[in-house]
This record gives structure tokens, C-alpha cells and sequence, in this order.
């Protein structure tokens, strides 16, 4: 049921020192942070080639991860987020298995405008996990790596690319990019 690893979220005291460790020590690319009132958090995306990481801090007095920032006052791990196709459906399953949705259940609008929802750790092997409905499907993607390959001798048997002239790479990607319409979101 559960897809791609969205992302992982990371709770921190120090959203400047987060992102600058991030960007100068690991050499990674960070978006502009992000206040999300609804959920009480600022946010700075990592984008890394298979995943993201979110580097959250609280926003207000009433954000939910201040306790998590009191018990881990150095910041952690907060959150692994799944991806799915339909997220009523998981709901409906996961809450059938006996696991607990936090809040009223119903789907609240993420970082990315899709639908999430996130499932009390005890019962999810103590992590906190977030689904995150994601209409576009990465397995859409296509890329297409040709190698045109001219051979000045005879191609040899264990076919290495020594003697080649030229070497031609093309990329196709076709990424569906999900938007709020695609979710049937009217804002
Ligand atoms: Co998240």
C-alpha cells in the first residue's frame, strides 16, 4: 500500500544552524523556509536525489512538536512520511488494523497542498508516521539512456566502451506533476 519514502522530518531548535549545516557541511540543496501555521511549523526542504529531508521547528506557543523539542532539546528525528494513492483508503485500512489516527481523522492539507495524516507511534514501532497522498506516480518517470556507440575496431567481447568515438545520452522525464486540482482541492 504505502509508496515512495517522501520524506523524513527532522525536529530542530535552530532552523539557521539546521540549514546552513545542510547546505556548507553536507553540500546539500535547501529550499527557503516556510511558515506553515496550520500546523504550527517552519519548515526547510533538503532535496536530495531519492528523498527529501524536512527540517522543522516549532512556530507559536501551540506547535505540536514543542514537547518533542523539550524531551530532545538537541532536536531528532521527528517523522517518516509515506507516500500513498488514496488516502481515505489507508485510513480506513491501517485504522482497521487497530492503529490510531491523530486528530479527527480527517486529511489535513502538507507542505506540498496534498492530503496527510499522521499515526500515533505506539503504534507504528514508535515512529511517528505520516501518509501523504500523492496522485502523481514516479513510476510515470521514463528515462531512456541510449549509448550510440561507434566502434573504431571491431566491438570486443567484454564490451567496454574503449575505442568508441562518440557517446550520445538522451533523457527523457515525465514526471506528472500532482497539483491541488489533481487532488480535487478547490483552493
Ligand atoms: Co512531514
Amino acid at each position: 500500500m504505502i509508496g515512495n519514502l517522501n520524506h523524513v522530518a527532522i525536529a530542530v531548535p535552530d532552523l539557521d544552524a539546521a540549514i546552513n549545516q545542510y547546505q556548507s557541511t553536507f553540500g546539500a540543496f535547501v529550499t527557503t523556509p516556510q511558515d506553515l501555521p496550520n500546523h504550527g511549523i517552519r519548515v526547510a526542504i533538503v532535496n536530495l536525489p531519492n528523498t527529501k529531508i524536512e527540517l522543522i521547528t516549532p512556530l507559536g506557543e501551540a506547535s505540536p512538536i514543542q514537547n518533542f523539542l523539550q524531551k530532545n532539546p538537541q532536536g531528532g528525528i521527528h517523522h517518516l512520511c509515506y507516500e500513498v494513492p488514496d488516502i481515505a483508503a489507508a485510513r480506513d485500512k491501517l485504522a482497521a488494523a487497530g492503529m490510531e489516527v491523530i486528530g479527527d481523522g480527517m486529511p489535513t492539507l502538507g507542505y506540498h497542498n496534498n492530503p496527510v495524516l499522521f499515526f500515533n507511534p505506539k503504534d507504528c514501532l514508535g515512529a511517528l508516521i505520516e501518509l501523504e497522498e500523492v496522485a502523481s506516480l514516479k513510476s510515470q518517470s521514463r528515462v531512456e539512456i541510449e549509448l550510440l556507440a561507434t566502434h573504431k575496431e571491431p566491438p570486443s567481447s567484454h564490451n567496454t566502451l574503449e575505442g568508441t568515438r562518440g557517446v550520445g545520452i538522451r533523457v527523457e522525464v515525465d514526471y506528472k506533476r500532482s497539483t491541488p486540482q489533481d487532488n480535487k482541492e478547490d483552493n
